[in-house]
């Protein structure tokens, strides 16, 4: 079965299909000869998810999964959400990501948060949505050098590492991405 993983992202593409049993033949947008940005216009994580699966479902008519993450800080009304990576502006910079939510935050005695993954599977006769969640708290300064986007500021709960002191290895087994995949992964097998 061909199954298309709506990204551009190929670190992403890669992990995911080498998770994926060999009866299915995963696609990239590239390989669809869909070079085009989908816009993330929804409101929510989730939504945006749905609507880059619908979109490629829609257009070339093949089974589809897309994903979503957003962080969410509880003391920030679960800001940035689904405005993750442009929340200091439409760059997607990280350092200026992480340099205003910890400025947002000074003061603050909560600072739980977490991060939610969406994946939005849409196939022929069937749409499901998967959720990964990983809850913790943000750091009072970065720490670490592994990992991407708000991973320098972001410690699970039940470790006293940021996910950028943790191995890619660490980061999957407790975090929101790896979860919402093993259950896409659980799903697609039976
Ligand atoms: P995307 O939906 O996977 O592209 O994620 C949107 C934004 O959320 C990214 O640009 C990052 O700023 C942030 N983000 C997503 N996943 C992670 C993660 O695992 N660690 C840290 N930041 C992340």
């Amino acid at each position: 079965m061909k199954l298309v993983f709506a990204t551009h992202n190929k670190n992403k593409f890669e992990e995911v299909k080498a998770m994926l049993p060999d009866y299915l033949e995963l696609l990239s947008l590239d390989d669809i000869g869909c070079s085009e940005d989908i816009a993330e216009t929804a409101e929510t994580i989730e939504g945006n998810a749905i609507l880059k699966a619908d979109y490629i479902r829609k257009k070339y008519k093949l089974n589809c999964f897309a994903d979503d993450t957003g962080l969410e800080v509880k003391s920030l009304n679960n800001e940035p959400g689904v405005f993750s990576a442009r929340y200091a502006g439409d760059s997607n910079n990280a350092n200026a990501n992480m340099e205003k939510l910890l400025k947002n935050l000074e003061g603050k005695q909560d600072r739980s948060a977490r991060f939610k993954t969406a994946i939005a599977l849409n196939m022929e006769r069937e749409e499901i949505m998967f959720l990964g969640i990983c809850e913790g708290e943000i750091t009072e300064k970065p720490r670490g050098n592994s990992g991407f986007g708000y991973d320098p500021i972001f410690q699970p709960n039940g470790f006293n590492k940021t996910f950028a002191e943790m191995t890619l290895e660490e980061k999957s087994k407790i975090g929101h991405r790896g979860k919402a995949m093993r259950q896409l992964i659980d799903y697609l097998s039976k």
